[in-house]
């Protein structure tokens, strides 16, 4: 095996600004954990575009690889719990947060985190799915266990071209939901229609003309990747029993709201926390990514290099990013 690997290098340099750079590592900057992986495939996510920007609230030190996903295969497991060449998925927990992530060609990991890739996806699809993938599927589970059905209505998507957003759409009209996607990209409509949505309208649109305790129940259920405003705009529209599925902090992380939507109209707020997911449950949901994740459409998402990663991240950043970007590393 080679000495040394290619990472995304975050440095924080000495007047505050972070550069990143691909460079070759020895593999004794990995923390010494159970389980060796080669990596194949990353996904850039928001909190990866934060990673990389030198976000402290993600990631406290520096110099450091993000990435919050990786497949690959395992190299050696110390736990024993896996075999050289077993096929494998990480997405979560502390990767590419403050353990190097999947943005170097080498993760080292507990075997705790650690997902058998299901038998149906190839590494390439599961990161095509990802921590987005992963948290669009968590969002559609939690609106079912409040008995949202494709009878009780439509299903709103919030940041419909986002990662998670486009991927709520796909899952949601996979499973017979219709969908109504609220984007900011009108131009975006087509691919959108091509996801699944059944509708899609401008997330202007979403802002009551003006806001008060309990607005017209417009919607029935939602997948809220953006908060903020926008999720302070829907809560007094939700209909009688609707609920949201929040994910997101695109707009910010404080709620102003009250309390009639949920005590005179009976809304629930459903909390997703894709990171720290329990493994039980963690194993549910990409059992339903095997069967309903593979078919994303191919405009849906690209391949990228580490070489590609800085002009991506600064497009998620900046809200332009559209669809799913998969990180391909030059082994894989
Ligand atoms: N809770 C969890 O477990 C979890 C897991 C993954 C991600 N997240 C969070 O979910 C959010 C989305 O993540 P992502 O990876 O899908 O990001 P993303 O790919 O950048 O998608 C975000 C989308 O939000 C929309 N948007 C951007 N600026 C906006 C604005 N000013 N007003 C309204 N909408 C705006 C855009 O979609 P349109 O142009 O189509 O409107 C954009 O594509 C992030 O906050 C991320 O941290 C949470």
């Amino acid at each position: 095996m080679n000495k040394t690997f290619n990472a995304f290098w975050v440095t924080e340099q000495e007047n505050g600004a972070f550069t990143s750079e691909v460079k070759k590592v020895p593999f004794s900057v990995l923390p010494e954990n159970e389980v060796l992986i080669k990596v194949h495939y990353s996904s850039l996510n928001y909190k990866d575009a934060l990673s990389a920007s030198g976000n402290k609230g993600v990631t406290k030190t520096y110099p450091f690889v993000p990435g919050i996903d990786a497949s690959g295969e395992v190299m050696e497991d110390k736990s024993d719990t896996f075999k050289p060449g077993d096929k494998v998925i990480v997405t979560g927990y502390d990767l590419g947060m403050n353990t190097f992530g999947g943005f170097g060609e080498y993760i080292c990991v507990p075997a705790s985190w650690v997902v058998p890739l299901p038998k149906q996806l190839s590494l390439l699809e599961s990161m095509i799915i990802g921590t987005a993938g992963y948290t669009a599927a968590y969002g559609v589970i939690r609106l079912q266990r409040e008995l949202i059905t494709p009878e009780s209505g439509e299903v709103l998507v919030t940041g419909a071209t986002g990662g998670v957003g486009s991927f709520s759409v796909f899952l949601l009209n996979k499973m017979g939901y219709k969908v109504i996607a609220a984007t900011g990209k009108p131009g975006a409509t087509d691919l959108l229609k091509e996801i699944g949505a059944h509708r899609v309208i401008h997330r202007d649109e979403i802002y009551p003309e003006k806001k008060r305790l309990l607005n017209k129940g417009i919607y029935t259920a939602a997948i809220d990747t953006v908060g903020g405003a926008m999720l302070e705009a829907l809560i007094p529209q939700m209909k009688q029993d609707g609920a949201i599925a929040c994910c997101g902090n695109i707009l910010g992380y404080e709620l102003n709201t009250n309390v009639y939507p949920f005590i005179l109209r009976g809304v629930s707020l459903l909390g997703i926390d894709s990171g720290i997911t329990k493994m039980p449950f963690r194993l549910n949901v990409w059992e339903t990514l095997e069967k309903l994740g593979t078919g994303f459409p191919e405009r849906a998402y690209r391949k990228v290099s580490l070489m590609e990663l800085p002009s991506e991240i600064e497009r998620i950043l900046s809200g332009k990013q559209t669809g799913r970007v998969v990180v391909q590393h030059s082994h894989s």
